[in-house]
């Protein structure tokens, strides 16, 4: 019998479920497959006593369009950062990545597949270093990896900003308003970019174009004649001005990874009215509704794309990979290039041109 454990590690995104269905009923076709899941992330595994669950293809009926992971997740703990109470009563992290995979050995586990986006992939090139079976599945709504042409959730996440801008539109040109609504996508501007291009915003801020106050300011007036018009502005959560700094709050989760970005909107908001922007404005910020409910087909049919090669990737006992999708091939890359550097928009991206070939401003 060979076991493989499935991971889901980071936030969640839609098509996690999917992943895993396709996993299983590959794995259903091989004899002497038992496919197990590790419950939050590696935190399964660690705790005592273990929370791992058997996934066949009961369990996983008809997952395929549910959002989230039945096997839950996390971005707090793991094998390198577990929490730990101290003496005085405070918390301290430590590394027990040699513990947990001896216990992956005793308890008979093969092969691990980590589904998760660029923390959770720097976890397993990490595992695999120490000797670890591992196969890395990229899961982000960010798409902020650069070793594949798409992580799955992200065409979800889009859609469901698109819609907002879509939402807001109406009510911005009922009022004569300024709207500025903020999108996920921490250090990237993907999702903001595509729902900007969609949605027919007039202004996208990006992390990768640090903006000019004044020229967003340029560009609102423009669209205004003697006080009526409307403006769109879609904002990504890490976009800052020329030589500011990302807005957001240290997370006070003990072994939470990452720095919490949110708020940007209403900070741009006070620093348009604080530059003499007069016009009537609001903010929206769009949060975790992008990263819920059903994934759209796209993501559903990568999801299951991902899930049969990771399979046969473990089948080919073929570790230290992730897998990845280069237009029109599934394959894969090892994990050590997977995490090598981040997917963030070029100046000289196509979307990029096509996005200012229809007028958007990105406050450059
Ligand atoms: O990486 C996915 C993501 O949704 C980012 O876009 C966002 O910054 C972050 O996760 C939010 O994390 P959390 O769910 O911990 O608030």
């Amino acid at each position: 019998m060979k076991r493989l454990l499935i991971v889901t590690g980071g936030g969640d995104c839609p098509g996690l479920n999917a992943v895993i269905r396709a996993i299983v009923k590959r794995a259903s076709q091989e004899k002497d497959w038992e496919v197990l899941g590790s419950i939050e992330a590696f935190n399964g595994i660690l705790r005592e006593p273990t929370e791992i669950v058997v996934l066949d293809e009961k369990v996983v009926a008809g997952i395929h369009y549910q959002g989230g992971t039945i096997i839950q997740t996390t971005n707090s703990g793991g094998p390198f950062n577990w929490p730990v109470k101290q003496h005085d009563g405070s918390w301290t992290t430590v590394d027990i990545s040699d513990e947990m995979i001896r216990k992956i050995q005793y308890l008979g586990i093969d092969v691990v597949v980590n589904i998760g986006g660029d923390g959770s992939q720097r976890i397993s090139q990490a595992l695999y270093e120490k000797g670890l079976n591992i196969i890395g599945v990229p899961k982000t709504i960010d798409n902020d990896l650069s070793a594949t042409d798409f992580t799955f959730g992200f065409q979800t996440a889009v859609q469901i900003a698109t819609e907002a801008v879509d939402k807001l539109v109406t009510t911005a040109a009922s009022h004569n308003r300024v709207f500025i609504m903020e999108v996920m996508g921490r250090d990237s501007g993907w999702i903001a970019l595509n729902a900007a291009i969609a949605g027919g915003a007039e202004i996208c801020l990006i992390p990768e174009i640090p903006y000019d106050i004044q020229k967003v300011i340029d560009r609102i007036n423009s669209r205004f004649v003697k006080g009526r018009g409307f403006v769109n502005i879609v904002i990504a959560e890490g976009t800052h001005p020329i030589g500011g700094e990302p807005v957001g709050t240290k997370s006070e989760n003990i072994g939470y990874r990452n720095f919490r970005l949110g708020g940007v909107a209403f900070k741009l908001l006070e620093d348009l009215k604080l530059a003499g922007c007069t016009h009537e404005m609001r903010a929206t910020v769009l949060g975790h509704l992008q990263r819920g409910g059903v994934p759209l087909a796209y993501d559903r049919v990568l999801a299951a794309q991902y899930g049969v090669k990771a399979f046969e990737m473990a089948l080919n006992e073929d570790y230290g990979k992730m897998v990845s999708y280069r237009h029109p091939e599934i394959t894969s890359v090892t994990l050590k290039e997977a995490v090598q550097k981040p997917n963030l928009v070029t100046l000289d991206h196509a979307l990029m041109k096509t996005a200012r070939g229809i007028g958007i401003c990105f406050g450059d």
